[in-house]
């Protein structure tokens, strides 16, 4: 296990709710599947690593380096990008900007620096034909987007920056089958890319069939780490709910891990 991406001890209540507590996870590469009933804290952490909360205690580490995320854009910076139904975009900025905000290509008139808007009209359309997701006319502001068509924009985003990390909260809620299969296929090739993606889900069949690693949740804890290969829906449906109670019965390999 490497320390390219991990948490440590992380905590974060609010108003008399412990929403985390000592949540300490290495995200290998390739997929790692985050599940947990409602309101077990996988969105709470989420945000922190986007950089939308900050968490009361604890450290992230990003390429063996412990980091603070103050806000989306500093995570975009660390090449960390995430997507969810709520996401933030800036609304009344069009297609095309959202994709470059921050990270505009600027090229050179006379000397003096200009946007290169050619480029990233240009950029824009190929990266969205790659997502597959129908999108009106890439100058469209964003307010007027669907909540799919919004996550197919911070898709794109991950894709041309080519994100190491992509944080996915219940990506595929907002999508219908068609959309979801283009989805799952962007993801696919993000992860074979080297993309470390992180995803929270309530599709347990999902979960089964897509991720290398699965990491349970259950009111504010980790409670399981497993391999899909070594799990089953009903297992995971039980550490969920707390009918199983300790990580030592289910999966050794958690211990053998974190020792
Ligand atoms: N801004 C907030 N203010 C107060 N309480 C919050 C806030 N955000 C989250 N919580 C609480 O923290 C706990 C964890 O919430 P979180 O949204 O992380 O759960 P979740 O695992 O994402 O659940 P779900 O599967 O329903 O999306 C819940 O008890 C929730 O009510
Ligand atoms: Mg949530």
């Amino acid at each position: 296990m490497d320390e390219q991406f991990s948490v440590r001890q992380i905590a974060k209540s609010y108003a008399g709710v412990q929403a985390l507590q000592d949540v300490t996870i290495d995200f290998a590469s390739g997929l790692t599947a985050i599940v947990g009933d409602n309101g077990a804290g996988k969105s709470t952490l989420m945000k922190i690593l986007s950089g939308v909360e900050h968490p009361d205690r604890g450290t992230i580490v990003h390429n063996g380096q412990s980091v603070t995320i103050d806000n989306p854009v500093i995570a975009r910076k660390l090449g960390i990008e995430s997507l969810y139904q709520d996401l933030a975009l800036a609304d009344t900025l069009n297609v095309i900007e959202n994709m470059f905000l921050g990270r505009e290509i600027v090229t050179r008139r006379f000397g003096i620096p200009v946007l290169d808007e050619r480029a990233m009209a240009q950029a824009a359309g190929d990266t969205l034909a790659r997502v597959r997701i129908g999108l009106p006319h890439p100058k469209t502001p964003v307010r007027y987007l669907s909540g799919g068509q919004r996550q197919a924009v911070a898709l794109a985003r991950a894709l041309y920056f080519k994100a190491q990390v992509l944080l996915l909260d219940e990506p595929t809620a907002a999508l219908g089958p068609k959309e979801t299969s283009a989805f799952t296929s962007v993801i696919k090739e993000l992860v074979d890319s080297g993309t470390r993606v992180v995803m929270v889900t309530h599709n347990i069949p999902q979960v089964i069939e897509m991720a290398d690693s699965i990491v349970v949740m259950r009111a504010g804890r980790i409670v399981a780490r497993v391999a899909p290969q070594d799990t089953s829906e009903q297992q995971l449906l039980a550490f969920m709910v707390g009918s199983q109670e300790t990580i030592e019965e289910a999966s050794p390999q958690w211990i053998k891990t974190h020792q």
